[in-house]
Order: structure tokens, then sequence, then C-alpha cells
């Protein structure tokens, strides 16, 4: 699609003229705007991540999505690879055209809050304007998105019930779900790295939970399994909501609503270079979709896949990388951080402590390859600042957040 932005240039002025004060006030304007909106519009709150808002994560991705939409205002085609990965998230969350004058409304009633006099008529008109066009290229995208998932053999446009068909245990922290549709019919393709959302009403809870989760598996086998990592609480956290639930109630029979395969984290099968998946902990899922899929649709391309783990006790799918490693094309490399006695008793590790360069420089046969990690923040700073200290270039350079997407070139 190509967007055409009809303002004037006076307002494109004003409007990136003000981006910086905005920017200055940021997640003040973002907070507020979150609860005027919620006040107003409570149903809104079923959508929505409650942690996410909690910890403000939500606040500043909105936020910064917003800020860098403006600057861009007189060329919107430039935001487009940002705006469909937005929007492969909004679809899958079930997000609406007719919700995004709410949103523009209280945003615009949130900066007038917090910037008082200094947000004259001027600046307010402004941005009722430039919102308008940031939010008819997120419909459009979100439009072609949703005609996209319907229109796949097996797809659909919204939630679709599943049936828990079999549940696994796959290592202390982590359980597969194996989900089949309950109408009996065909299910979408994906391609390899995509998550679905799952919708939960759990019981007492006013709101609807809304989580996504990574496919696990590979396509094109009848039933879609996704595997969770129970959040436990901590002394200073509670207990993740959806993964305590999904562990300790949902059982097999029972029933899951879905959103249809969305995102563009996905393995490019179209090219033959050397790929290597970097994962810690949970966020294995995607990668090993990739390896599986890879295995089946291109198994001589070279593979070399690194875990990093707690320990043994948290170690997931170890079996089934150590059958994909049984193809010469494919390595598959261990990295604990504290190994328990039992892990020392049958070493199978490569490393012990922390990822680092210089073990991912032993193990990986060639920079020249294409890089795909995904795991904990901390975790996935390591490795992008490591592989561009490697000299690895940008578009070689994929990954995915297990939460609203952060910026790795920061502390
Ligand atoms: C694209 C994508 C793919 C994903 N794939 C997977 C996957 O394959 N497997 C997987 O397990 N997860 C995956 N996730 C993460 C998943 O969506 C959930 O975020 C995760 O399961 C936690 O959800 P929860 O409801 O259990 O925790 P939530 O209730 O959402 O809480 C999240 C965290 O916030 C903390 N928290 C909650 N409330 C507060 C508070 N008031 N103050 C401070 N801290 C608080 C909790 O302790 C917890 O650690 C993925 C996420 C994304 C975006
Ligand atoms: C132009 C307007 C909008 C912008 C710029 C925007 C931006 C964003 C961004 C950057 C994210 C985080 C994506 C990620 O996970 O990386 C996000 C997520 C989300 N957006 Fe929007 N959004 C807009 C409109 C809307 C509207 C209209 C709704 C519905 C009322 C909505 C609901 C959500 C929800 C529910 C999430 C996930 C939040 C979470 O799980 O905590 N957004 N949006």
């Amino acid at each position: 699609m190509t967007t055409t932005t009809k303002l004037h240039p006076k307002t494109i002025e004003m409007v990136k003229s003000t981006v910086p004060v905005l920017e200055t006030h940021g997640e003040q304007i973002t907070k507020r705007f979150y609860e005027l909106m919620f006040s107003n519009h409570p149903e809104l709150l079923h959508i929505f991540n409650h942690a996410n808002q909690k910890q403000g994560r939500q606040q500043r991705a909105l936020a910064a999505a917003v800020y860098a939409a403006a600057r861009y205002i007189d060329q919107l085609d430039a935001i487009l690879p940002v705006v469909r990965q937005i929007g492969h998230k909004h679809r899958s969350l079930g997000i609406k055209p007719e919700q995004y004058p709410i949103v523009g409304k209280h945003l615009l009633l949130a900066i007038k809050d917090v910037l008082g006099d200094a947000a004259t008529d001027e600046v307010i008109t402004a941005w009722a304007e430039a919102y308008e066009a940031i939010a008819s290229v997120f419909i459009q995208v979100e439009k072609e998105l949703y005609d996209e998932a319907a229109a796949k053999h097996g797809g659909w446009r919204d939630f679709r019930r599943f049936v828990v068909v079999k549940k696994v245990k796959e290592s202390g922290v982590i359980t597969s779900f194996y989900l089949k549709p309950e109408d009996g019919k065909a299910i979408s393709d994906y391609w390899p790295g995509q998550y679905v959302s799952v919708k939960l009403s759990i019981p007492g809870e006013t709101y609807t939970h809304i989580r996504q989760y990574s496919l696990s598996d590979a396509p094109g086998k009848g039933y879609y399994r996704i595997s969770v990592k129970r959040e436990a609480a901590t002394e200073d956290k509670p207990a993740g909501m959806v993964s305590n639930y999904l562990h300790d109630h949902v059982q097999e029979g029972d029933v899951l609503d879905l959103s249809a395969p969305a995102g563009d984290f996905t393995l490019d099968l179209s090219k033959t270079t050397p790929v290597v998946f970097i994962s810690g902990g949970v966020g294995i899922t995607p990668l090993l979709s990739m390896a599986h899929t890879l295995a089946i649709r291109q198994p001589a391309r070279p593979a070399t896949f690194l875990h990093a783990a707690l320990n043994g006790r948290v170690h997931a799918f170890d079996e089934e990388l150590q059958m994909l490693a049984e193809r010469p094309s494919f390595s598959y490399h261990i990295c604990y951080e504290s190994p328990s006695d039992e892990d020392r008793r049958h070493p199978h590790f490569g490393k012990e402590g922390r990822i680092d360069l210089a073990w991912m420089q032993s193990v990986i046969p060639t920079k020249d390859a294409d890089f795909y990690f995904c795991g904990p923040v901390p975790f996935m700073k390591t490795v992008y600042r490591a592989l561009k200290q490697w000299g690895v270039s940008e578009e070689h350079i994929h990954y995915e957040f297990f939460g609203p997407a952060g910026d790795l070139t920061k502390d």
C-alpha cells in the first residue's frame, strides 16, 4: 500500500515542531491518556494487558510509536514496516477501526491536561489531524492483515475455539498445549516464528485476559502447539495471571479462544544462507518452530542452535533438539548459567555462565549467516551487542520481544 498525507504544510510543521515537547512529557501524557480512556471506556480493559500497564511498559511503547509516526507525518510510507509489526499485534488482539477515534480523543485530552496553556487550539487541531492520518495508515494495514488471515485456507478473522487435545510437561517450568479447532475444520498454516493470541475468561476476574504465545512446532501437522512458561510469584512480583492459569487449571478437553497466527518474526525460507538460532529460556519457542520447519523444508541448509537455560531442570525441548541435531547440517550447543550437581554428573552443556561473544564465536562456524534470537530482555541485549561487535550487519539480525518491543541499544 502507499500512503498520502493531505495535511496542510502548516499543520505538518506544527506537529513536527511540537514532537520534542510531547516527547519530554511522553510518559506523563500516555499515563494520563490511559487513566482517562479506561475510566470512560472500561470495556477496553478486556483487551489491554494489565501487568504491562502496571509496569509502564505499554505506556512507553505507545508513546514511542506515536512520536515516531509524527516525525514522519509528511512521509508515512517510511513507517510502514513498523506499522505492519504493530498491526500484527493489533490484529491478533482483535483491534477494530472504530476504536481508533477513542484512542485519539483521549490522547488529545491527555495532551491538553498535561501541557495546560502550552496546548493552544492550534497545536491541538494540528495533532488531531496528524493522529487521524496516522490512524488511517494503521487501519488500512490492519484491514489487509485481517483479510489475509481470513482468506487463507483454514483461516479465520477474530477468535476461534480450540480444544486442548494434549498437555505435556516440557521442563520444570514449561508446559506445552496441543490445540485443535472445536469445529473440526482445517487450520491455516503459518510462518515459523509466528504467534497466536489466547483469550481467557478466568473465573472471578472481571475482564478477559489476552496473551501471545509463539507456535513452537512446525506448521502443517493438523494442530497448533504453544509452550508456556509459568511466571511464578517472587518477593516483589505477583504470579503471572495467564501462564499460571494455563498450567494449573487448563486441562485436556478444555477450550481456549485463539486468534489466527500473526507476527513478522519469521524464518525466510527463500534464503539459503546459514542460519543461527540463539534462545534464552522460553524464548526457544519461535526458534524451535523454525528449526523443525527447516528440517522439513531445507534439511541441507546449515544451521546452528544455541540455547541458554538456568540449568537442566528448566531446560525444555532438549530431546527434540538432540533429534534435529542428528542431521549433519544442524549443530546444537547448550549454555547453563548455573548447572546443578545432576547436570555436572552428565555434562552435555558446552558453556557454564552467561552467553558471551567468545563462546558464540567458538561454536558458530561463520558470521555470514542469518541470526534469529529471542529470550529475556537482558539476554537479548547481550546477544545483540555481541553480534554487532562481531560485525554482523543489521539486515542479518532478527529478533522478537516477548512483550512490548524495546530498544536493544539502550541500557
Ligand atoms: C510475540 C510474543 C510471543 C510470546 N511467546 C511466548 C511463548 O511462546 N511462551 C511463553 O511462555 N510466553 C510467551 N510470551 C509471553 C506471554 O505472552 C505472557 O506475557 C507471559 O505468559 C506472562 O503472562 P502472565 O499472564 O502469566 O503474566 P502477567 O500477569 O502478564 O504478568 C507478567 C509479569 O509482570 C509481573 N507483574 C504483574 N503485575 C505486576 C505488578 N503489579 N507489579 C510488578 N510486576 C507485576 C508478573 O509477576 C509477571 O512476571 C510471548 C509474548 C509475545 C509478545
Ligand atoms: C495510531 C494509534 C496507535 C498506535 C501508534 C499504537 C501503538 C501500539 C504499540 C507500539 C504497541 C506495542 C506493540 C508491541 O508489542 O511491540 C501497541 C500494542 C497494543 N495496542 Fe496499540 N496503538 C494504536 C492504537 C490502538 C487502538 C485504537 C487500540 C484499541 C483500543 C490499541 C490497543 C493495543 C493493545 C491492547 C496493545 C497490546 C498492549 C498490551 O498487551 O499491553 N492500540 N499499540
